[in-house]
């Protein structure tokens, strides 16, 4: 996929494609969540409703009981591991931000690891556990470049009956947010229907499956989550750039509340 470097005016600038355009990409991703780490909750978890749906979500597919080693890779703040390891034996918590990971809470069922998900899938690094029995990758794909070789590598960590869960949002959204940024989360988010037949090229049982969570925010809220860039994407933009956008979604949604259907993908990979 090609990888977008700066945005102005809603145009694709000079700034090179590739190779130097993979850099510049890994580099704003690095600062942005370096920059997010402390108030990622704040923004991302909506709702302790929002949270439950998700875990739910999530629980239903990888159907983590008791005994399960999991590892969650791109974890973040652990939002969604410590949810996990109420029901797992252990949870390894994996992301490349040492800034997010600091923020996992002490828990001793959680073992942090900072490490990318390519380092994982590579082997490179040695984790707590050789094998797992569930595997969390929620909203990390769109950040790795070769997504066929990750998965390829990350499901040789699963044990036969292992589970995979990417949770990921669609190929396309209808977040209220300004023309030139939907843009760009086109160009870079990878397709669910990809992932599912990149895990069947890995050996995985794979289906694919989509659920809906309605949103709603009071509209300044929800205007100073852009403003805050709460979305890696708008860390691509200036900061000329993202009033300029704020001001095309208040335009859109000139009311009190701004509500959306915050729609996700689940693909669950499944190894013999
Ligand atoms: C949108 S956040 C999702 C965090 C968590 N999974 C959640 O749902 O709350 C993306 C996370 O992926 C991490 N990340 C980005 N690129 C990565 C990579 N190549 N390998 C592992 N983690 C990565 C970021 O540091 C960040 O913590």
């Amino acid at each position: 996929m090609a990888r977008l470097g700066k945005i102005r005016n809603g145009q694709e600038t000079s700034v090179p494609i590739q190779p130097d355009g993979q850099a510049v990409n890994e580099n704003v991703t690095r600062e942005h969540y370096a920059r997010l780490a402390a108030t990622y909750d704040q923004n991302w978890a909506h709702s302790p409703e929002f949270v439950a749906w998700m875990t739910g979500c999530i629980q239903q597919r990888l159907r983590i009981t008791g005994a399960d080693q999991v590892i969650d890779i791109g974890c973040g703040t652990g939002l969604y591991a410590r949810e996990l390891a109420l029901d797992a034996a252990s949870v390894v918590c994996a992301d490349s931000s040492a800034p997010m990971l600091a923020q996992l809470p002490h828990d001793g069922r959680l073992t942090a690891v900072n490490a990318s998900a390519e380092d994982l899938a590579s082997g490179r690094v040695r984790l707590p556990a050789e094998r797992f029995d569930a595997m969390l990758v929620k909203e990390v794909l769109h950040h790795v470049e070769d997504q066929g070789q990750v998965i390829g590598g990350l499901a040789r960590l699963l044990k036969p009956g292992g589970r995979m869960l990417v949770a990921m949002l669609p190929a396309t959204i209808s977040y209220p947010l300004f023309a030139s940024a939907l843009e760009l989360f086109t160009r870079q988010q990878p397709d669910p229907a990809d992932i599912a037949a990149q895990m069947r090229a890995a050996g995985l049982e794979a289906e694919l499956a989509y659920e809906s969570f309605p949103l709603e925010f009071p509209a300044e809220r929800y205007l100073q989550m852009v403003r805050d860039r709460h979305m890696s994407l708008l860390s691509h933009f200036s900061d000329a750039e993202l009033e300029a956008g704020v001001a095309e979604i208040r335009r859109d949604h000139p009311g009190d509340q701004i509500s959306f259907e915050d729609r996700f993908a689940f693909v669950l990979g499944v190894k013999a």
